[in-house]
């Protein structure tokens, strides 16, 4: 006899009308949770609660823009309501503005205050409103999301990178003080995978190779992420706090292939 890991749970998801938000929603509701997943899209929102109700699993929708505190309290106090209780958060909001965001000298104000509201002020501003209802609960588990360019950046995306390394200190220094609600915080390293922020890298081939070359095993999927999401949300993972976890392939354990570094150099 099996009991699902995260049965009679409720799990707020940020960001979750694509990509690994949407993926990461679509599994924690197959590991028996009720899902409240939130986006500033309304439509994606809505598309991934009709695809977990489809599924037979259990989803509410709410538009929610993860860097604005309004609109933060609103959603997490409508979740509360509707929901009766929150038990873990999935921090996974954040844009990747290839273009806009870049190097230092070469950026404007505005670019680097909107990627690190929208990647880094979300997870502070989430977490603080969650916190209560997750003690209230009686203790449960925040996931952030970092990136592997936390780590190895691949020095174009300066406010990107910062944003990340942000993060993964966040949830360092967060754990210690959630500890004593019987909160646990962790967050994800994903490498690179094929989702619509992604699309530039991903619709050209030599980047795609390139990119493919660099994880050791190959392009990884939303799916193997919110596989972790799903461990790092359970109590199978109890022993874990303040933890950020490559789940990248082995992408950030490697030296960039010759191949991308050419690619995009431009050849
Ligand atoms: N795809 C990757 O390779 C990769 C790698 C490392 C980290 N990440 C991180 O994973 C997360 C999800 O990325 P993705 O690839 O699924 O991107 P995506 O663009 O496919 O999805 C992002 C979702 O976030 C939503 N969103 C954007 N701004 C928002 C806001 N202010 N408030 C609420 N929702 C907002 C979008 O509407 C969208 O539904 C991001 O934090 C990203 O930085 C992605």
């Amino acid at each position: 006899m099996t009991t699902p890991l995260l049965g009679g749970k409720v799990a707020m998801v940020t960001g979750g009308g694509s990509g690994l938000g949407r993926a990461g929603a679509l599994a924690l509701a197959r590991a028996g949770a009720r899902v409240a997943v939130t986006d500033v899209s309304a439509a994606g929102a809505a598309s991934t609660a009709d695809a977990i109700a489809e599924a037979g699993g259990n989803a509410i929708a709410l538009t929610c823009d993860a860097g604005d505190s309004k609109s933060v309290q609103a959603t997490i106090a409508a979740v509360a309501e509707r929901c009766a209780r929150i038990d873990v958060l999935y921090n996974n909001a954040g844009i990747a503005p290839v273009g806009e965001d870049g190097s230092v000298a070469d950026m404007a104000d505005e670019a680097w205050e909107r990627v690190i509201r929208i990647n880094l002020t979300s997870v502070f501003l989430c977490s603080k409103y969650a916190i209560p209802h997750l003690a209230k609960a009686g203790g449960g588990a925040i996931v952030n999301t970092a990136s592997s360019m936390a780590h190895v950046p691949l020095g174009m995306m300066d406010a990107y990178a910062a944003s990340k390394a942000g993060v993964a200190g966040l949830t360092r220094s967060m754990a210690a003080g959630c500890a004593k609600h019987g909160i646990r915080v962790n967050a994800i390293s994903p490498g690179y995978v094929d989702t619509p922020m992604n699309s530039m890298i991903f619709s050209a081939d030599e980047l795609r190779a390139g990119f493919a070359a660099g994880h050791m095993t190959g392009l990884q999927t939303a799916e193997e992420i919110a596989d972790l999401v799903v461990f790092l949300a359970s109590d199978l993972s109890r022993s874990m706090t303040g933890a950020t976890v490559n789940c990248d392939r082995g992408w950030t354990a490697f030296k960039m292939p010759e191949i991308l570094a050419r690619a995009m150099a431009g050849g």
